[in-house]
């Protein structure tokens, strides 16, 4: 990974004008975490106060994730990139359209060619559609799928926990997984408090 690269696409892609989101948006929110992460998280689309901050994942459900990734032992600085499927918010919580995806799908390209994380997570449907267009996430959560020689892992969004919080249990089975697989390609010592080694 080359780093200066890596916040050329950021410079490029916070001045996107690619779709009609740009028109709306405070914020291009181009992701976070640990650009030479070996596990990239990919979630549907900016929020409020994500568009407010230009941060991924800090309004009610990303105090969620962060709760899981806590679990797991991992963190946003180490661990994990955060990024989403479109870059900028769609007004009123609406997931993006399909031209929005079309346009905004080449930035996550290059960011998992660069990353080049050992493991994806997909939150929700919309991102499970970047692998999968026909699968519902009720049915391939918790199951890898190999995608682009990766490993992937769909599991469901955070709202969807905050929504439905029966659906956390199943959630939670998804992140060990994540955490065993992790043990076994990256680091067989990663520990986490709740997942004894
Ligand atoms: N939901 C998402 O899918 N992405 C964010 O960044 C925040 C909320």
């Amino acid at each position: 990974m080359d780093i200066s690269e890596f916040e050329e696409l950021r410079t490029e892609i916070l001045s996107c004008q690619k779709c009609g989101l740009a028109v709306t948006r405070n914020h291009v929110v181009f992701g976070e975490g640990n650009p030479k992460a070996e596990i990239l998280i990919i979630g549907e689309g900016p929020g409020a106060e994500e568009d407010k901050t230009g941060r991924p994942f800090v309004g009610r459900s990303g105090k969620l994730l962060d709760k899981i990734l806590d679990a797991c032992g991992f963190t946003r600085k180490e661990h994990v990139f955060i990024a989403n499927i479109v870059k900028c918010r769609p007004p009123n919580n609406r997931p993006p359209m399909p031209e929005e995806r079309a346009a905004c799908i080449p930035y996550l390209d290059k960011q998992i060619e660069m990353i080049d994380p050992k493991i994806i997570i997909l939150l929700g449907a919309t991102a499970l559609s970047m692998v999968d267009t026909k699968s519902k996430i009720t049915k391939v959560r918790g199951n890898w799928i190999i995608w682009s020689n990766r490993l992937v892992m769909p599991t469901f969004h955070p709202s969807a926990l905050l929504r439905n919080p029966n659906l956390k249990k199943d959630s939670w089975e998804d992140f060990k997984k994540v955490v065993y697989k992790y043990r076994e390609l990256v680091n067989p010592k990663h520990f986490s408090a709740n997942i004894p080694l």
